[in-house]
C-alpha cells in the first residue's frame, strides 16, 4: 500500500527542529567557553569545501612579555623582606577571599586546602565567600560542608544572563559588593577549579613596595594562559579582546584555516613567564587570581556585556578611577 504523500508543510516542524538543534549547540558551545568551535562552525563552508585554506601568520610570534614597550618604575623589592616580616604584617590586614563556582565539586577539597592557610595568614576577621550557580553536580551541597565558608548560591542564572560573562559579571559583582560591606585591607579573587597557590607564591606579592601596585594578578606555572583578560601597556601589542580579533580575521575574505588564527592570535602569547623576568605592568591580566588593595575597587564594577572579559572594564576602571596600577606576578603562580 502506498503511503499517503505528506503535505508540503509538514517539513517545517523538522526545519524548525534541525535550527533549534544547531542553535542550542551554538549556544552550550559558546556557554562552555569552547570558543574555538565557534570559529569552526561560524565558518563551514570555507573550511569543509575549500582544504587550500592559507596559514595566518602574525607579523611578531612573541609573547606578548617578550616584546618592548614601556615598563617604567616598576615597583621596588623591599629590601627587607623576609617571609617572617610579611607574615608579621599581614595579621593586622583583613583579607576577603571571593570565588564564583560552577560543576566544581572535584576541586573543592584542593582548593580548600591551598585558600585555608593563606587566608590565616590575615587577620581573624577576615573570611571567604564563594557564589555558586547552575551546577548540574554535587557543588552547592559540598560547599554547604564547608563551615567556614560563606555561600551563596542561585539556582539558575543561565536563562537571565546567556552569555557566560554576564553570568560571571553578575556573580562577581554581588561579591565585590559583600566584600566592601566588610571593609577588608586586601581582595583576593580566584578560581577555584584551577587555584593551588601555596603560601610563599602568595606571599611573594608583599616582596614589592605596597604604596607601588594595587593589583597583582598571578602567571602560570606552565604557561600564561588567561589571553582573554589580558591587555597589555602597549597601544599595539595585545590591546584588543582576542576573540573578536580571531572572530574578524575568520568572517575575511582571506580564507585563513581556523586553527592558525587562534594559534597566532592567542597560542602565541602563553608561553611561560619565567621569574626572573619579574613583575609585567599591564592595563588587565586575571590568570585565574588576582589580589586587590580593596581602597582600588571602590566604584569600580564587572560587565561581560558584548560578551567581552568581564575582567577587562574593571580593570580598566581601577586604573582610571584609581590610578591603580595592574601587575602580572610570574612568581604568583597558582596551577
Ligand atoms: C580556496 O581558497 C583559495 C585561497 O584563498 C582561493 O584562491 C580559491 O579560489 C578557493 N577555492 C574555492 C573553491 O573557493
Ligand atoms: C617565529 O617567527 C620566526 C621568524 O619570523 C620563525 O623563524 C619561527 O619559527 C617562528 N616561531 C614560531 C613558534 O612560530
Ligand atoms: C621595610 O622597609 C619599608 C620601607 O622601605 C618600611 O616601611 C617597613 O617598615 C620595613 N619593614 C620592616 C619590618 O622593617
Ligand atoms: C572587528 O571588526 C569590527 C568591525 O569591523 C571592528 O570594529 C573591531 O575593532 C574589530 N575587532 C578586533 C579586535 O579586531
Ligand atoms: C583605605 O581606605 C581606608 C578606609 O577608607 C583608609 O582608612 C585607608 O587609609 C586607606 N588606605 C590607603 C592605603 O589608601
Amino acid at each position: 500500500m502506498l503511503l499517503p504523500k505528506r503535505p508540503k508543510s509538514s517539513k517545517l516542524p523538522y526545519i524548525l527542529c534541525f535550527l533549534s538543534i544547531g542553535c542550542f549547540v551554538f549556544v552550550s558551545l559558546f556557554s562552555l567557553k569552547y570558543y574555538s568551535y565557534i570559529t569552526l562552525l561560524t565558518k563551514p563552508k570555507t573550511q569543509l569545501v575549500n582544504i587550500t585554506c592559507r596559514q595566518y601568520i602574525a607579523s611578531d610570534n612573541r609573547s606578548f612579555f617578550e616584546r618592548d614597550y614601556p615598563q617604567l618604575n616598576l615597583p621596588q623589592q623591599l629590601s627587607n623582606f623576609s617571609y617572617e616580616n610579611s607574615i608579621n604584617q599581614l595579621r593586622s590586614f583583613r583579607l576577603i577571599v571571593l570565588s564564583c563556582a560552577r560543576n566544581i565539586d572535584r576541586y573543592i577539597d584542593n582548593y580548600r586546602s591551598h585558600i585555608e592557610p593563606i587566608l590565616d595568614l590575615f587577620h581573624s576577621s577576615s573570611s571567604i565567600h564563594i557564589f555558586e550557580s547552575d551546577s548540574k553536580d554535587k557543588t552547592a551541597e559540598k560547599l554547604r560542608q564547608w563551615s567556614r565558608l560563606h555561600v551563596y548560591t542561585h539556582k539558575k542564572l543561565i536563562n537571565k544572563y546567556r552569555d557566560r560573562t554576564e553570568r560571571l559579571a553578575y556573580c562577581r559583582n554581588t561579591l565585590l559588593n559583600k566584600a566592601h560591606s566588610l571593609s577588608p585591607d586586601y581582595i583576593l579573587f580566584t578560581d577555584p577549579d584551577i587555584f593551588s597557590a601555596d603560601v610563599s607564591s602568595f606571599l611573594s606579592n608583599f616582596k614589592y613596595n605596597q604604596a607601588d601596585w594595587s593589583v597583582m594578578a598571578a602567571g602560570g606555572r606552565y604557561g600564561y594562559y588567561d589571553i582573554w583578560a589580558l591587555r597589555t601597556l602597549s597601544d599595539s601589542v595585545m590591546n584588543y579582546d582576542v576573540w573578536h580579533r580571531v572572530w574578524n580575521l575568520s568572517k575575511s575574505s582571506e580564507n585563513y584555516c581556523s586553527k592558525s588564527i587562534s594559534d597566532q592570535i592567542i597560542g602565541i602569547h602563553g608561553k611561560h613567564i619565567p621569574i626572573e623576568h619579574g613583575l609585567v605592568e599591564v592595563r588587565s591580566a586575571f590568570g585565574g587570581a588576582a589580589l586587590y588593595k580593596a581602597n582600588s575597587t571602590y566604584e569600580c564594577q564587572y560587565d561581560g556585556k558584548g560578551p567581552i572579559c568581564e575582567h577587562v572594564p574593571f580593570h580598566l576602571c581601577i586604573r582610571e578611577k584609581h590610578n591603580g596600577r595592574i601587575f602580572i606576578n610570574p612568581e604568583f603562580y597558582i596551577d
